[in-house]
């Protein structure tokens, strides 16, 4: 399952704003806005007397070396592989400059906002201050209006477009108030439709000592499949597998039953994560959709007795109305993304949860800006489409995955259910193009697809890519996300890969490689990067919810399969005496191409087409493969 979120609505702006206020020459407009939710209404022009907190946002510092750095510390061949950076090494580096500092400073002070006011927040990010209304708007060269939410009463202060200096501008990522609404939209609780009650026959199969893994994956298959050996060095304390929760829980009860039906895992009943909880985030709890209990059931049975850490994120308010989607995770384990600035956002966007959280029972803490530590692998089950926020949303983020790996964080994201298409559907007037997944298509995680054991087939036979149309076995179809981003350009990490992929198996679809979507009738991006970046089986896992047995599958099973596997592999690091995080793992997956079984067989249906079809080497469907545990610990270990 991965978790989708809903298209947002923009209206024209209302006539009451249209006049836009003149500028001088010397300034140029920072933003613009060219609509807003139709749901904000009844505009009142700010009063000139009124207090107003207002914070400038800096641009990053050093962001465009970003890739070289991960780089550094991240591919096989670097001299430097493995000497991941300090959480202070990383905000320093990408601190704002003093020079944007200081200009910034000098237009305010010189404006009449005078020194004294200012405050430098600790993390370098913001200057913040108080202004009146009159301040405010001649400071800007805008009209700020005072508008209400006509579904929650709340109000926001708000202006269609404003002006900073010219020399000024390259150094402010936004200011608020600005153009910008709180904007708080229901989320769909989605129940995952990738799952049907156990049928009798696999109940059959999964009773007998011979289980039958094209009928049904248990454990021993998974281990069967990868060579997993059992557990021989002993867990580490600095070590646990990290995974990430929203607006579901899993029940213990649930994993118990799990545990009952494998007992030569020796997991005894009770076994749970350790919560990390996070602005609110509970588990176990009421909410057993079926994603977290599918996430344990899978992994634990891997990793145990090593130890499990869940990443519970936000109050149940939050956890199904915010319309963003890991801000406030990435937050809790960085205290310098809480308040960094990239490409237009700052802190939280207004998409994002917002604490402490008036609402009833909300969460009434702070944002938790660094809480925890991040673990070593952290794997994630969530996602949507690419074209579902603004672009500086994930682009913000992305880079976040960057310093994560600099960081020696390993993260990998399931790619998405839908094939090459999204759950929103496809792209273009006919929807027709191709629609990525995000934040697969990030190129600083590894992202993870769907195999399954074909029917018949057999743990020594080979697995095909997971493509299941509607009713088999699922009720609703089912394929392995992949194909190539809109958003980001082809890493040098797997340039060769995709070359190759083209040169010898070239996809049967037009595509475009430009910046205009469709053009030529294309169908695909030929210039972005490609996903996924290897596989694990997802499809016909047996677990439990709510005391009931049922089918689940997805990408959603295969993350935390791989995931698991870096963490023993790291467990086994450390028993060797190395140092134990390895940090981005595409570089080294995609120099050990042998460390995986190549899957050639199936494809990613979606947007009526096949999807692209796997194939010897890296392809768009399955990566590079399935993992070999014992040759990926080879090269882990060699490292
Ligand atoms: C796992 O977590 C428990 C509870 O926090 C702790 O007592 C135990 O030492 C941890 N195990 C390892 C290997 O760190
Ligand atoms: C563990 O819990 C499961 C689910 O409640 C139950 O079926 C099983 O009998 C329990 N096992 C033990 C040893 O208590
Ligand atoms: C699987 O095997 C059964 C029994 O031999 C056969 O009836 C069925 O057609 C096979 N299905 C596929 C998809 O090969
Ligand atoms: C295709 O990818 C390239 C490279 O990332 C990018 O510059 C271009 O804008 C993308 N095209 C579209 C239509 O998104
Ligand atoms: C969609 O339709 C508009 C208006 O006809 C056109 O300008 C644009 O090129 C079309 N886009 C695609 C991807 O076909
Ligand atoms: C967990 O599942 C068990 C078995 O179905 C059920 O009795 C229990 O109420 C569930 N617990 C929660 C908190 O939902």
């Amino acid at each position: 399952m991965t978790r989708i979120i809903s298209l947002t609505t923009i209206v024209a702006a209302l006539a009451a704003t249209a006049a836009a206020r003149p500028a001088p020459s010397t300034h140029t407009v920072h933003e613009k806005r060219y609509g807003h939710h139709a749901r904000w209404t009844n505009p009142l022009r700010i009063r000139s007397e009124s207090d107003i907190h207002v914070r400038v946002g800096l641009k990053q510092n050093n962001l465009h070396r970003g890739h070289e750095f991960l780089m550094d510390v991240s591919h096989p061949d670097s001299a430097n592989y493995g000497k991941f950076w300090t959480e202070e090494e990383v905000t320093q580096m990408f601190a704002p400059s003093d020079e944007s500092v200081n200009i910034v400073k000098n237009w305010l002070t010189e404006s009449g906002i005078h020194d004294v006011r200012i405050t430098h927040t600790d993390n370098k990010g913001w200057l913040a201050f108080v202004a009146t209304g009159e301040e405010l708007e001649n400071l800007l060269h805008a009209d700020f209006y005072e508008y209400k939410d006509s579904e929650t009463g709340h109000t926001a202060v708000s202006t269609d477009r404003y002006h900073v200096p010219k020399h000024v501008k390259e150094h402010i990522d936004y200011i608020t108030p600005g153009i910008r609404f709180p904007f708080l939209q229901k989320r769909n609780a989605l129940r995952d439709p990738l799952r049907i009650p156990t049928p009798p026959h696999i109940k059959a199969a999964l009773s007998t000592s011979d289980s039958n893994c094209a009928k049904a994956i248990t454990p021993d298959c998974i281990a069967q499949l990868y060579q997993i050996p059992p557990v021989t060095v002993s867990p580490s304390p600095d070590n646990s597998l990290g995974i990430f929760e929203e607006g579901d829980q899993y029940n213990q009860t649930d994993l118990d039953s799990y545990w009952a039906a494998y007992p030569s895992y020796g997991i005894p009943n009770g076994t749970h994560p350790i919560l990390n909880s996070i602005d609110g985030g509970e588990g176990p709890g009421k909410n057993v959709q079926g994603e977290s209990n599918l996430d344990f059931s899978l992994a634990f049975p891997i990793v145990y007795p090593q130890n499990i850490t869940l990443f519970q994120t936000d109050d149940q308010y939050w956890a199904f109305s915010s319309q963003g989607l890991f801000n406030t995770f990435l937050d809790a384990i960085d205290g310098s993304y809480c308040t960094s600035c990239y490409a237009g956002e700052c802190g939280n966007a207004d998409i994002d949860p917002v604490y402490p959280d008036t609402h009833s029972g909300g969460y009434k803490g702070q944002l938790m800006c660094g809480t925890y530590k991040p673990t070593n692998v952290i794997s994630i089950s969530y996602g949507a489409a690419e074209d579902y926020i603004p672009q500086s949303y994930y682009e913000r983020q992305c880079n976040e995955f960057m310093k994560l790996g600099l960081r020696g964080v390993s993260v990998l994201f399931a790619s998405g259910d839908s094939g090459v298409a999204s759950r929103s559907g496809c792209l273009g007037n006919s929807s027709t193009i191709f629609n990525p997944d995000w934040p697969a298509s990030c190129p600083y995680v590894t992202a993870v697809g769907a195999t399954k054991i074909p029917v018949n087939g057999s743990v020594s036979g080979g697995e095909v890519v997971a493509n299941d149309p509607a009713g088999h076995p699922f009720f609703s179809a089912f394929a392995s996300g992949g194909g190539f981003s809109n958003l980001f350009p082809i890493p040098d990490y797997q340039a060769d890969a995709v070359a190759s992929y083209f040169a010898n198996h070239n996809p049967p679809y037009p595509s475009y490689s430009g910046s205009i979507l469709g053009e030529n009738g294309g169908l695909y991006n030929r210039s972005g990067r490609g996903y996924p970046d290897v596989s694990a089986v997802g499809d016909t896992i047996p677990i439990w919810i709510g005391g009931e047995s049922v089918i689940e599958g997805g990408t959603s099973a295969s993350a935390p399969i791989v995931a698991s596997i870096i963490t023993r592999i790291i467990d086994e690091r450390i028993a060797a005496g190395k140092p134990g995080p390895v940090g981005f793992l595409n570089p080294v997956f995609y120099k050990n191409p042998d460390a995986f079984n190549d899957i050639t067989q199936g494809s990613n249906a979606g947007c009526n087409t096949a999807g692209f079809s796997a194939a010897p080497g890296w392809d768009p469907a399955s990566g590079l493969g399935t993992p070999n545990y014992p040759k990926l610990r080879d090269v882990l270990l060699a490292l």
